[in-house]
């Protein structure tokens, strides 16, 4: 054997089949069946005029509409991948050849993204464990704060302490706000002395304050000014909505003589704020992510780029070289695109009572895209290659240059460099250009990420999802209600959108990915459209109930057993899922609760809100979830207390409708004296099983006292609301 063939025998990664199908197949096959014998059943026992037909029919709709989105949630499910990576080969082939990466965070705002977050991340990023003048780091600083500037020329000069901690004690994570409030208390300092560790975490602690006092009071201290000249570009008459482009090098990594206190090289890192004029439409976050993408072509032009949330920090500082792994793949490298890491939180509490998890989405749905062809870009914790975010089709003759990239700065000044990156982020640069079209991250839809990565699938590329055991990135979970609905409603919002648009992926991705895929992505686009049904299914047959109509068959009959099948081994499956994805029981159970009021609030708002843009009435905005809480809040969120806060919106008075609805109607049901409880049970389990798992809804109602209970104005608003309801006749 050759050594050229055993060379390529040894891949850089691996493709292992998830087990568990066997299990899988049976329940999808039966549950197809009794599926299928429930529409049977409701499309031939329509009862007559006046006695529910109406209702009857609205439940045949619901079952059929959900029976079509089960189909489309199973294409996932079919055969899941994981993928496992060889760093050691990777090392051992490329030793100091490896090639520069570019870093991409983006904020917004520095009263909802606190700057001290932002840096925390930013110095994650700088500190991985991969040759730093390789590594150049970008922030876009939509706000155009000098708040932001200040807090990332104070992240510029710690990290020349905080790199060499982190590397010479090899420490994780190597976020400054992570690392010290996870060893807090637990005092393991690895190797360092107590001495080393306090000293850092006292300068990390003092420059927080710094920041912070700072974003308190709004101002910069005026000594503070005179020391980098990028605090000049910021005068009274600059606001968000309106500046010239600002870019400042930091720390210019390119040119050799910048060193950490260990006399080691930096990364770069850069600050942007494109122009802003409120004549001109600025695109978000896809706006920004192109401007960034223009910058870093005449500051580094590595050909891979990693792009964060900036509230994300990098939890491994392995990730850059496990994304690697994957392009670098002799075999199958010249077909991927980008490497998407799942998005983890590391505010959750133990059985998360918001479902934010992500657990189940991730370990099932994501790794299912995976083996259909590629999973979706998320927007964060993603590995993308340069010239592919810019536009290329796949073809199989062409070949990456890993070695592309400004490596040493020669004679060229700062300043000119600077001038020529701005001039790149003006507001009228991309006029009549490409640009969030073919290339870069396209515009217009709030979701743009998803589009960006189907796009990308289909030129023809293919995507790998990397979930290593050790999370990559882990971001703040939304810790109240009230921030988990909207978050939930952006998303369905804008991927019903793309549904709707040129975009979906039906029609977009026809001919060129597989159907298997084009149903993957479906399974988000149509989460908006399953609002309905839901909606339906937990108001309707609680009304009958009360009014004597019944919508199931007798118990007694044999039609009720696939009504019971499908139920449980819905709800066993998803239990399944649930556990095997690292939930807890708890959480599960929390999660089915979150899914109900999530169907209800926010997919019911986005479908609505989808439908008035379609038709004019409303245009695109956009809303950043705030990423702070106060004390009493973070305490609730830790007890696992649903959090409903003082302001009375009209989600919470849907919430709270339905929970009395389903109350009021069991009680009156059960009161009824003469019920045939044959005809009635699986109305009353359905009813009973809506009021149990709204429990902590009834008691933020009408037990709790404290601030995050549900307003009185809700309560009594959805009382009224209930009484409407009552009046509705069953036809
Ligand atoms: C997130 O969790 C950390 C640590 O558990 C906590 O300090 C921080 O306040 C939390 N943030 C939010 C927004 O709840
Ligand atoms: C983050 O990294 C630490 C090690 O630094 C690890 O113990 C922890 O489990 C990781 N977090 C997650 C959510 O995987």
């Amino acid at each position: 054997m050759t050594t050229e063939t055993n060379r390529r025998r040894r891949r850089l990664f691996a493709t292992e089949k998830m087990g568990g199908r066997a299990v899988y197949r049976f329940q999808a096959a039966t549950m197809a069946a009794g599926i299928l014998l429930v529409l049977y059943y409701r499309a031939t026992r329509v009862p007559a005029a006046g006695e529910g037909r109406a209702a009857w029919v609205g439940m045949l709709a619901a079952e059929l509409w959900c029976a079509v989105y089960w189909v489309i949630t199973q294409s996932v499910r079919w055969c899941p991948i994981r993928r496992r990576t060889f760093k050691d080969r990777l090392a051992e082939r490329y030793k100091e050849n490896l090639p520069c990466v570019d870093i991409f965070v983006c904020t917004a705002d520095p009263h909802s993204e606190p700057p001290s977050l932002v840096i925390s991340t930013i110095l994650s990023v700088m500190a991985y464990n991969y040759p730093s003048e390789k590594i150049s780091v970008y922030l876009s600083d939509d706000g155009g704060s000098i708040l932001t500037f200040y807090a990332l020329w104070e992240a510029s000069i710690f990290a020349k302490k905080w790199l060499p901690f982190c590397k010479r004690y090899n420490i994780e994570p190597r976020s400054p706000a992570a690392y010290f409030s996870e060893s807090e208390g637990r005092h393991i300092h690895n190797l360092c002395t107590p001495k080393e560790w306090s000293l850092i975490k006292d300068l990390y602690e003092q420059m927080r304050e710094r920041i912070d006092t700072a974003v308190m009071s709004g101002k910069i201290p005026e000594e503070i000014k005179l020391k980098h000249k990028g605090f000049k570009e910021w005068n009274s008459e600059i606001t968000s909505k309106s500046h010239q482009p600002i870019v400042q090098i930091l720390i210019d990594g390119k040119c050799r003589d910048v060193v950490d206190d260990d006399g080691h090289e930096l990364p770069t890192l850069v600050y942007m704020a494109r122009e802003k004029r409120p004549k001109y439409h600025h695109n978000f976050k896809a706006g920004a992510l192109n401007a960034l993408i223009r910058v870093s072509s005449v500051i580094s032009d590595s050909p891979v780029i990693l792009n964060v949330d900036c509230d994300m920090y990098s939890n491994c500082s392995d990730s850059i070289r496990d994304a690697l792994c994957f392009f670098l793949d002799e075999e199958m490298g010249h077909k991927i695109g980008f490497v998407q890491y799942p998005q983890n939180y590391n505010n959750m509490t133990q059985n998360n009572i918001y479902g934010n998890s992500l657990n189940v989405s991730n370990h099932v749905e994501m790794s299912g895209m995976d083996s259909a062809g590629g999973c979706p870009y998320i927007g964060t914790g993603c590995f993308h290659r340069r010239e592919i975010l810019c536009g290329r089709k796949f073809s199989k003759d062409y070949k990456e240059d890993w070695n592309r990239g400004i490596k040493e700065r020669g004679q060229e000044k700062l300043n000119e460099i600077e001038d020529k990156a701005k001039s790149l982020v003006t507001c009228t640069y991309e006029h009549r250009t490409e640009w969030g079209n073919e290339i870069g991250v396209k515009y217009g839809c709030p979701v743009e990420d998803v589009i960006t990565g189907l796009a990308i699938h289909c030129r023809g590329w293919k995507s790998v999802y990397m979930s290593p055991q050790r999370a990559a990135f882990l971001g703040v979970a939304p810790a109240t209600l009230a921030q988990t609905l909207l978050q939930h409603k952006r998303w369905s919002e804008g991927c019903l959108t793309i549904f709707l648009s040129k975009y979906c992926s039906f029609l977009f991705g026809h001919g060129k990915i597989s159907l298997q895929l084009q149903m993957g992505y479906c399974i988000g686009e149509l989460w908006a459209t399953i609002s309905l049904p839901t909606l339906y299914y937990v108001m309707i047959p609680p009304l009958c109930l009360v009014k004597g109509t019944p919508i199931f068959p007798e118990i007694t009959s044999l039609w009720a057993i696939p009504f019971i099948y499908v139920f449980c081994m819905k709800t066993v499956y998803s239990l399944y899922e649930a556990l095997l994805s690292g939930d807890t029981l708890k959480g599960w159970w929390n999660g089915q609760r979150m899914w109900m009021i999530r169907r209800i609030t926010s997919y019911l708002y986005g479908f609505i809100d989808t439908i008035r843009k379609l038709l004019g009435l409303s245009k695109m905005s956009f809303k950043v979830t705030a990423k702070v809480s106060d004390d009493d809040e973070a305490k609730r969120y830790e007890q696992e207390i649903l959090e409903f806060g003082s302001s009375s919106s009209p989600e919470y008075v849907i919430i709270a409708t339905v929970a009395l609805l389903n109350f009021v109607c069991l009680v009156g049901g059960l009161s009824l004296w003469n019920i045939p409880w044959n005809v009635f049970l699986l109305q009353f389990i359905l009813c009973g099983m809506i009021v149990i798992m709204n429990i902590p809804i009834y008691e933020a109602m009408l037990l709790r006292k404290d601030k995050g209970s549900i307003p009185s104005s809700v309560t009594l608003a959805s009382v009224g609301f209930l009484m409407l309801a009552f009046l509705v006749p069953i036809v």
